[in-house]
Order: structure tokens, then sequence, then C-alpha cells
């Protein structure tokens, strides 16, 4: 992102929720984004996500700037290069977790075979083998993001982005998730870009991006990365 902005309204009221924004995500890299209620977060996520566009200033998703791109060719951009994971997970409740799973390859065009074999050795890597068959009713919030996290890297994302994926869970099952990502980043290598409220979470992270009134606060690298078992919040 380069000299990025996005205001919303004019004039008077105008809102400046990203401003000047210049921010390098390295693959590989486990990113975190924090700031206070209506600093902006959402707003970047977005933009990020493509699903809005900057009002000013560049982005480039792998190589795409993403700022010329139409429409359709963004849908499809977000489809192929994105993975996604929601605070309230957003699985289909009448899918199984296999079927959840297998739902991003077929709109990617992979064959029957190879969805399958992949969507079970991403639910298996997610430490939910034995729950494949159960459908999302079946399974307990933590679960229910693992396999929203299966689901998210199936595609195998250039970027994995999560808003606050410990936001509905409580203490043991949000660390359990936490863990889960992280093994994602280092073992998949997964670029991973999380937004939250959380210094623990922020802390397993390689570099912590803090925002304040749509700006770019700081950014520190975390010499020393803390892992899940030593997460404390
Ligand atoms: N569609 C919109 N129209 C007008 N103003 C908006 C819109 N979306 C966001 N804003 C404003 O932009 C600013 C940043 O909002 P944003 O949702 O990005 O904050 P946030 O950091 O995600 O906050 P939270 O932690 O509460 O989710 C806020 O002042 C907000 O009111
Ligand atoms: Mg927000």
């Amino acid at each position: 992102m380069e000299n990025l902005s996005r205001v919303f309204g004019a004039g008077e009221a105008a809102v400046r929720a990203c401003d000047r924004i210049n921010l390098t995500i390295q693959p590989g890299e486990y990113c975190a984004i924090m700031g206070q209620s209506g600093s902006g977060k959402s707003t970047l996520m977005n933009i990020i996500s493509c699903l809005d566009r900057p009002t000013s200033g560049r982005y480039w998703l792998d190589g795409t700037d993403v700022s010329t791109v139409g429409k359709t060719r963004l849908t499809r951009l977000r489809n192929r290069k994105l993975g996604f994971v929601f605070q309230r997970y957003e699985l289909l409740p009448n899918l199984t977790a296999l079927e959840n799973v297998i739902l991003p390859m077929m709109y990617a065009g992979v064959g029957r075979g190879s969805r399958r074999r992949r969507a079970e050795a991403a639910l298996t890597h997610m430490g939910l083998a034995n729950r494949m068959d159960k459908r999302p009713p079946q399974l307990s919030g933590g679960q229910q993001q693992r396999v929203a996290i299966a689901r998210a890297i199936v595609n195998q994302p250039v970027l994995l982005l999560a808003d606050e994926p410990t936001g509905a869970l409580d203490y043991s099952t949000g660390k359990l998730v936490l863990e889960a990502l992280a093994n994602v980043n280092r073992e998949l290598g997964s670029t991973t870009a999380v937004i939250t409220h959380n210094a623990g979470i922020a802390a397993m992270a390689d570099r912590v991006v803090t925002m304040r009134s749509g700006e770019i606060i700081r950014i520190d690298r975390n010499e020393k990365k803390v892992t899940p078992s030593e997460l404390e919040w």
C-alpha cells in the first residue's frame, strides 16, 4: 500500500478513515493490525480484501495494482488470492465440515478427487480428522473456527485475513484457534494479517501495526515472537 487513503463523505463532514497508509506485508509474514475502535482497521481490511477501493493512493495484491482493476476482476482476484477468517465463522450450517471446506475449491474449479483429498488434509491439519462429517451446529465454537481456517487456506491463498478471529470465543478456545493460525503461518508459510484489539494476539505476530485516526502511528517488529503456549491475556 502506497500513500493509500479512504475518505467517506465530502466537505465539512468528510472522514479520513485511512490516511496516507504506507505498508508492505512480506510473503510468509504474520502481521497484526491494532488500534482503538474507529481507528480505521476495518476500512483498511476492506481495501486489503478487495471489497472496497482507496479514494487515493495505490494497493498492489501479489503484483496486481488493485486500484485500477474493475469490479468483476476484483471479485475474481478476491476468490483466487485471498482467504478469510471471520469473527463469527460464517460456515454454512447445512453442510458438513468437509463440504464447507470443499466449497471454495468448487468455485476455483479444482477436480472432484483432489477437492476431497485437499479438504481432508486441511481439516486433519486443524486437528479435526474425526469431525469432518459433522455440521457446524454439532461443533464447538473453536472447532467451527478451525473449520473456517481450513476453508480459508485450502486454495492456498497468497494472503490469509482474519478480523478479530477470537472475538466470539472464550479464553481457552480462543487460544486453540490462535495456535491453529500460528501453525498455519509457521508450517505452511501462509502470509497472514490479523486485526485484533488484543495485545496478546499481537505478541504472536512478526510485526504489529498500530493505527490511530486512520494513520499508522507505529510499526513494531517482535524480536521474540510469543508462541501460543506462552500466551497470556
Ligand atoms: N461507510 C462509512 N461511511 C462513513 N464513515 C465510515 C464508514 N465506514 C467507516 N467509517 C468511519 O471511518 C472511521 C474508521 O472506521 P472503522 O470501521 O475502519 O474502524 P475500526 O478500527 O474497524 O473500529 P472497530 O474496532 O470499532 O471495528 C470511523 O470514524 C467510522 O465512523
Ligand atoms: Mg472494525
